[in-house]
């Protein structure tokens, strides 16, 4: 038996406020790839050259890792990128204080640009906005230094101390950033109800937060494209895209 989107907008209704949790699969139908979807980033790249680890050792990992950044082939870190229905239907749900934040693992900065404000929005594996400093912490906007990319530089480096960075974004091996984690979990805590939206649901600690929602007996309600890790786990699955069936969601609790 398929879930229906009333049978969703049913076990909302009845516990709100709810808390989003995202992941790339919202972000696709804004041009951003997925990492295990079909044409997933994993599908063409391996995700053990992005652990920090070898990114800290091999020169050519951070020049390629620049040059896709320049040419905004890597999470839309050059802000060409514009939210889509999904993005602005939980917008929606946030005016109507029907959702009480989103806790995203995504880094393209959409939830924000959407209008969530900042304090709704837990980025629990950091953003592409600014680069830091490995060594002495210092940071810059991006787009200054994807400038320094764009004439000629192939491997920027801190300009005070030389030392190696990177965007701010959390990379296998780092920890997530601490504040952002405290956020989220005060969130998750306020919610009385999960809406995973685009995910697999299999990435932890990150995947601690739904987990334990439902552990607390809040209702878990997934939109995906395809098979999540928490299936079991939902009271109710959606297959769909998370355009269309998010904005017909926020609606249907409107009704
Ligand atoms: N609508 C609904 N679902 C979609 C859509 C869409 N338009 N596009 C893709 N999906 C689904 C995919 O089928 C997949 O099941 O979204 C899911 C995305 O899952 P992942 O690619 O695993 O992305 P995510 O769950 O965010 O990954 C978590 O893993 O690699 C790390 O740090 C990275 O934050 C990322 C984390
Ligand atoms: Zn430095």
């Amino acid at each position: 038996m398929t879930d229906s989107i009333s049978d969703a907008a049913e076990v909302l209704r009845h516990h709100l406020p709810i808390l989003a949790f995202t992941g790339a699969g919202i972000s696709t139908e804004s041009g951003i790839p997925d990492f295990r979807g079909p044409n997933g980033l994993w599908t063409k790249m391996d995700p053990a050259d992005f652990t920090i680890e070898k990114y800290l050792a091999d020169p050519e990992r951070r020049k390629r890792g620049w040059r896709m950044h320049a040419e905004g082939s890597l999470w839309g870190a050059r802000a060409t990128l514009i939210p889509n229905a999904a993005h602005l239907a939980l917008v929606d749900l946030y005016r109507d204080q029907r959702l009480v934040g989103c806790v995203t693992q995504n880094v393209d900065g959409l939830h924000l640009k959407a209008g969530l404000p900042e304090e709704a929005v837990a980025e629990v594996h950091g953003h592409v906005r600014t680069v830091r400093c490995y060594d002495c912490g210092l940071t810059w906007p991006t787009e200054e230094i994807l400038l320094r990319v764009d004439q000629g530089e192939e491997e920027p480096r801190c300009a005070v101390c030389g030392g190696i960075i990177k965007t701010t974004t959390v990379m296998f091996g780092e920890n997530l950033p601490e504040a952002i984690v405290e956020r989220a979990w005060a969130l998750a805590y306020r919610a009385q109800s999960v809406l995973a939206i685009g995910t697999t649901l299999g990435v932890w600690p990150a995947a601690e937060i739904p987990f334990s929602m439902v552990q607390a007996g809040k209702p878990l309600v997934i939109v995906n494209e395809g098979e999540t890790e928490m299936d079991r786990l939902a009271t109710v699955r959606l297959e769909g895209k998370a355009g269309a069936t998010v904005s017909e969601l926020a609606r249907s609790l409107d009704r």
